[in-house]
């Protein structure tokens, strides 16, 4: 099947100035994205998992023309990347930036009609979408308010309402859930699943493993610009074989994480820490023979554990498996 959305070694690199004392600046190049390659096919909802600065972003602006990419192709809707720019445009309904791509001294009603207006939609048929978004998505009670007074949550739904207002076949959505509480984030999701049982190819960026797990036909798995895995979740998952996870919880020193990488079996180890508390994950050949060494190395090393885990797989550890990281960790270039 000939893919909607087709990527062929895609990367970008950013020009950056960096500040060296009061007047000097240093060019730095910033390799966001490097031979980037993937096939989204239509009707999918496509995750692209990462942790912050892992080029979602950057891919996603490259993908709807906002980024000239610095080498590689693409086609979006049949159309190719450079070469088609207004076709491709229409093709997309984009939610990018969040709250920060609207109009803040316009109403809600007044910024869905201006982007409709933008995709040279006549004024009746502007007036008809705009009002099926607001009944969808139920912002009635303050559209006809000026968006600098919405919270955050009601100026999130109304771009995400910006962005059906094309009717585009294709619908990126870059961390639609940001700043939404639980149930707002999760009616969101419906909405977004409504749309792709309706026919609309979704592209969903997220830095959350559980959406993607939830949401997502595939994912492609980012990393500092680099795909690191692809394939819909439980092949991804089936992607560590014979691999177990172990996850441990309690007091645990970096002296106790570096002894328990040197353990035979142990493939991977991944800490997060709060409030002197730690969560460990550790990726094992052999999980329960590793397990009773496991625990008496970090006895040993002085840790304190108060919780012992073999779990399932989840994405989280598989992108640990690729990176020795976890998704929390910031990757962006300094
Ligand atoms: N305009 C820019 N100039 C220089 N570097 C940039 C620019 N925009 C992004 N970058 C860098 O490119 C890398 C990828 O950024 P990008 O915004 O695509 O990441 P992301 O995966 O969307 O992250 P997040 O989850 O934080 O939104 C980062 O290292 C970032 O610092
Ligand atoms: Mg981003």
């Amino acid at each position: 099947m000939e893919g909607q959305v087709r990527v062929e070694s895609l990367s970008k690199t950013y020009i950056s100035k960096q500040r060296k004392g009061l007047f000097k600046a240093e060019r730095k190049e910033v390799p966001a994205l490097t031979e980037v390659s993937l096939e989204i096919k239509p009707g999918e909802v496509f995750g692209l998992l990462g942790p912050n600065g892992a080029g979602k972003t950057t891919l996603i602006k490259c993908l709807t023309t906002l980024l000239l990419p610095s080498s590689g192709s693409a086609w979006v809707n049949g159309y190719q990347l450079t070469r088609e720019d207004d076709a491709i445009r229409a093709s997309v309904g984009c939610m990018l930036m969040g709250e920060r791509g609207l109009y803040w001294k316009l109403t809600g009603r007044e910024n869905l009609l201006f982007f409709g207006a933008l995709y040279h939609l006549l004024p009746a048929e502007r007036k008809r979408r705009a009002e099926a978004i607001i009944e969808r998505l139920n912002l009635g009670e303050y559209i006809d308010r000026a968006v600098e007074t919405y919270s955050s949550g009601q100026k999130m739904k109304l771009a995400f309402g910006k962005a059906l207002i094309n009717d585009a076949p294709i619908l990126v959505l870059d961390e639609p859930t940001n700043t939404l509480d639980v149930p707002s984030a999760r009616e969101l999701r419906g909405t977004v699943r409504e749309l792709n049982q309706e026919g609309k190819t979704i592209i969903y960026t997220t830095h959350i493993m559980s959406e993607a797990e939830t949401l997502c036909d595939r994912v492609a798995i980012i990393d500092r610009g680099r795909v690191i895995a692809l394939g819909d979740v439980p092949q991804l998952k089936q992607s560590l074989p014979r691999d177990g996870v172990i996850r441990l919880e309690g007091v645990i020193s970096n002296n106790a994480v570096r002894a328990a990488q040197q353990l035979p079996g142990v493939k991977h180890v991944a800490l997060a820490a709060a409030n002197g508390h730690s969560q460990m994950t550790v990726v094992a050949a052999d999980q329960a023979g590793v397990l009773p060494r496991l625990v008496e190395t970090l006895g040993a090393h002085g840790a304190v554990l108060q919780k012992i885990a073999p779990e399932e797989v989840t994405l989280e550890d598989v992108f640990i498996a690729h990176t020795g990281r976890t998704l929390a960790d910031d990757t962006r270039i300094k």
